[in-house]
């Protein structure tokens, strides 16, 4: 249990916990400003032209908020929305199912959309750029395409990895947005907003203190809240307080920023075994024992966040910072330079 308490990655047993702490519309929705100044302005357009919103791509580590804000987008636009993934879309046909039954000017959620089947993309393009569908009836020489015409709809994509949709797929979104780890300040606000939905009363300081630690993640915070409360619960302690925060989450082995284990297992094997860097991220892996792409997208944002490593030209390199935080000699002389701006 210990070791899963900070992964950002859904829980399923935690499905019905967190669709109660979901924000319902753009004025709930915590932090991320600038997404929600834009599509605010969009959905507004939108609808004073009786249009659908453009199609909204959404990127980002895993628990920002990227679900939640399909789900306000369709709420905002006063509209139905249709939820599926890039995982369970199998054939063309599947897709073309779901895109024949829209309601106009409805919204399609489709999640890990850099999961597309290409033959499911395909049929894909022409929706998204003219409402309409090609289908192949029929097999052999008597085959034929049809050109049937669709509601217009709304996209809205999903993905931790941007890097991997295939360009003309990424080309037909209109509105791009990158959610971004959120401020202590907002995640502060998010714990104390699930604080009250779930009749948990704690101090100021015990709220910041889970913020601090929740690696920038609303679905993090929320977690930690609930182990927080049962800590508390256990000391019949009526509001929690910062020490029983405190407690709880050194007994969770949550450290001061957030840190897991892998994460500390990836810094300390960048220092012993390859000097602190530059090291290319498949080395790493590699010797973690860990898939490539888990480092890159869900554990290597957070250590740039916290300016712990560095992305550089020959590789990653670990920060005069990440070392103090571990407890590591500031850096030896071979390395000094390659953190400017840094001291040691
Ligand atoms: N801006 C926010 N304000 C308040 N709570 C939020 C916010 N964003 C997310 N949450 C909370 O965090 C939980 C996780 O968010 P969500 O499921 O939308 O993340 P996600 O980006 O879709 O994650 P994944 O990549 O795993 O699909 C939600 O259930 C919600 O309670
Ligand atoms: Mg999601």
């Amino acid at each position: 249990m210990q070791e899963h308490v900070l992964t950002p990655i859904r829980d399923p047993s935690e499905a019905r916990f967190e669709e109660s702490l979901r924000p319902r519309s753009l004025a709930e929705y915590i932090g991320q400003e600038k997404v929600t100044a834009n599509l605010g302005v969009f959905i507004t357009a939108a609808r004073s032209r009786s249009e659908s919103l453009d199609h909204v791509l959404l990127f980002g580590p895993p628990g920002l908020g990227k679900t939640t804000l399909a789900h306000i987008i369709a709420a905002e636009m006063g509209v139905d929305l249709q939820v599926t993934s890039g995982p369970v879309l199998e054939r063309a046909g599947d897709l073309a199912a779901i895109l024949t039954n829209l309601q106009p000017h409805g919204v399609l959620f489709v999640d890990e959309i850099h999961r597309l089947a290409p033959t499911v993309a395909e049929i894909l393009y022409p929706a998204l750029e003219e409402f309409t569908l090609d289908l192949v009836v029929g097999q052999g020489p008597a085959a034929r395409t049809m050109r049937l015409p669709l509601p217009p709809f709304t996209l809205v994509g999903a993905t931790t990895r941007a890097g991997l949709l295939p360009p003309p797929l990424r080309d037909r979104f209109g509105i791009v947005h990158r959610l971004d780890f959120y401020s202590g300040d907002a995640l502060t606000s998010i714990v104390r907003r699930s604080a009250g939905l779930l009749a948990i009363r704690l101090e100021d300081e015990a709220a910041s203190e889970i913020a601090k630690r929740a690696r920038g993640t609303p679905r993090v915070a929320n977690r930690l809240l609930r182990r927080v409360r049962d800590f508390a619960h256990a000391r019949e302690e009526a509001v929690v307080s910062l020490a029983t925060a405190h407690y709880g989450l050194e007994r969770l082995e949550v450290d001061s920023v957030g840190l897991d284990d892998l994460d500390r297992r990836l810094l300390v094997t960048a220092i012993e075994h390859y000097g602190g860097g530059p090291v290319g991220l498949k080395a790493l892996a590699a010797s973690l024992g860990e898939d490539e792409g888990t480092l890159e997208d869900i554990y290597e944002p957070y250590l740039l966040q916290l300016g712990f490593l560095q992305r550089t030209p020959r590789g990653r390199v670990v920060t005069v910072r990440a070392r103090r935080h571990l407890g590591y000699p500031a850096v030896d002389g071979e390395q000094k330079g390659l953190f400017p701006g840094e001291g040691s």
